[in-house]
């Protein structure tokens, strides 16, 4: 997940007789299914506070630490790519079961220090779960949670990432701060993630399988049961079975979707998108905040925990401005905050130059610097942080949005991969201020691609989208009359 937003709940069908009575079990299975995005986080936000822990213990330096980082991209592109695969053959909860174990199995494995080869394997096959959860959790949730609160599942995914990144960040400060010898800091930093991937691993095994996938098995019996262990009465698990079996005939007899011209023009706009949502430079700051505002001389809590902290606070809002401002308009504001910051945080660098000595470094500068990351951050965690994911959910017709939201989300891994891997040398190679100023002209690029070919998708269904799409109507104006 990056997190994966779930579709808003349009389909074809109409709403249940009385939508909503579900029993309390309901919440119990969201939670811990939810775990996968909390994991997401976790291992996305790991690396910012203890980059200096590894190289304590590892001796990696600049590019080696950004190669280990970047390792969690590659294997979620990989998880990514089979998760498709492992739904369909395994099923959801024994592909959840597998993540689940992934995620132990490997960061205990790490906590007990191997060789750095088999440490940078273990945070590929933490990718490699990121990658299968950050679709199967979704997916699953989209599933099995009754109706009334399948959009609110679909937001607390994306919550529980960030959730998951601040809440790494500030236990790698604590233990970096409580305990001095790498050696120790280390595994107790892995244990963490250890702690939360062993609840998803055994608390999987309770859940349910996904009443959708035991229909398309053709298990209709066990569907039923499973749909009456969440569902209060007997004609909402009736209706439900009805839904399911509706969806799924449509699906079969719609095929070759993916060659057609509408949909790989609509899955062009998905994977610019999303390629977008990453060289608008996020990752530069979950990864390497703390290490840049220590080029800056900056170090302790502020600069530690900022990042993680307004990420979190801000993705709240943008739950209600989704509906409210729609898609469009809050992707605009959210790349104009980033380009400005980006240019601003450039400028500071300027005046920063390579300073070693604190005293050096005027307070004027630091606090461009300190406030540019603030607004950065709260521009892209009100905006392109939940809807990029939001929109690839939206735009592609049914029978096409699994492979859409497959090559979508894999072009997302890509690019993080990439900013990952290269921020910092970039920096070293190029000047501090330099790659300020190239993810700000990335956002100009951003805003120009938004106006042009991104439709705006509040309150349009998909099956109006889809009709436009076949109609030829340009890609921004899709869904509108
Ligand atoms: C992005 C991640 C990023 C996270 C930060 C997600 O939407 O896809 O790459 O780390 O937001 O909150």
């Amino acid at each position: 997940m990056a997190g994966v937003v779930m579709p808003t709940g349009k389909t074809n069908s109409q709403p249940p007789v009385h939508e909503g009575s579900f029993k309390g079990i309901v919440y119990v299975i969201c939670i811990i299914a939810a775990t996968g995005g909390l994991l997401f986080g976790l291992d996305q936000g790991f690396i910012a506070n203890s980059l200096d822990t590894i190289d304590g213990v590892y001796k990696l330096g600049v590019k080696g630490g950004e190669n280990y980082a970047a390792v969690l991209a590659w294997g979620g592109i990989l998880g990514a790519l089979l998760s498709g695969l492992f739904a369909r053959l395994l099923g959801r909860k024994k592909s959840l079961v597998m993540a689940g174990f992934l995620f132990s199995a490997c960061s205990v494995g790490s906590a007990l220090l191997p060789p750095i080869g088999v440490l940078t394997v273990l945070r590929f096959l933490l990718g490699f779960a990121v990658g299968v959860a950050s679709f199967i959790v979704p997916l699953y949730l989209s599933e099995t949670a009754p109706a009334k609160i399948r959009g609110a599942m679909g937001t607390l995914f994306q919550l529980l990432i960030t959730i998951g990144i601040f809440l790494i960040a500030l236990t790698n400060v604590f233990i970096a701060r409580l305990v001095e010898n790498p050696q120790v800091a280390l595994p107790l930093m892995f244990l963490v993630i250890a702690l939360f991937a062993l609840v998803m691993f055994f608390g999987s095994f309770i859940l349910p399988e996904s009443p959708r996938w035991l229909m398309l098995k053709g298990r209709k019996e066990q569907a039923i049961r499973n749909l009456q262990r969440t569902l209060s009465t007997q004609e909402e698990v009736d209706f439900e079975i009805k839904e399911i079996e509706t969806t799924l005939s449509a699906g079969k007899s719609v095929g070759g979707i993916i060659l057609k011209g509408y949909f790989i023009k609509i899955l062009i706009v998905g994977v610019v998108l999303q390629m977008f949502q990453q060289l608008v430079g996020i990752n530069m700051m979950i990864y390497y905040a703390p290490t840049i505002f220590g080029y800056a001389s900056m170090t302790g809590i502020v600069a530690m925990m900022t990042v993680p902290v307004v990420n979190m606070l801000f993705t709240f809002p943008a739950i209600k401005l989704v509906e409210k401002w729609g898609r469009k308009k809050l992707l605009y504001v959210g790349a104009i905050c980033m380009l400005v910051t980006m240019v601003a945080a450039g400028l500071s660098f300027h005046t920063i130059g390579t300073a070693t000595d604190p005293s050096q470094v005027s307070s004027g500068a630091k606090a461009v610097l300190l406030i540019s990351v603030i607004v950065y951050i709260f521009g892209f965690a009100v905006s392109w942080g939940p809807v990029a994911w939001l929109v690839c959910s939206e735009i592609f017709p049914l029978e096409g949005r699994e492979v859409g939201m497959t090559v979508t989300t894999m072009v997302n891994w890509t690019f993080a991969g990439l900013v990952m891997a290269n921020a910092l040398s970039f920096m070293k190679a190029f000047g501090n201020s330099s790659i300020f100023y190239l993810f700000g002209a990335f956002c100009i690029l951003a805003i120009i691609f938004v106006k042009f070919f991104v439709p705006e998708t509040r309150g349009v269904t998909l099956e109006k989208i889809e009709a436009d799409l076949r109609a030829g109507k340009p890609l921004r104006s899709l869904g509108l009359d």
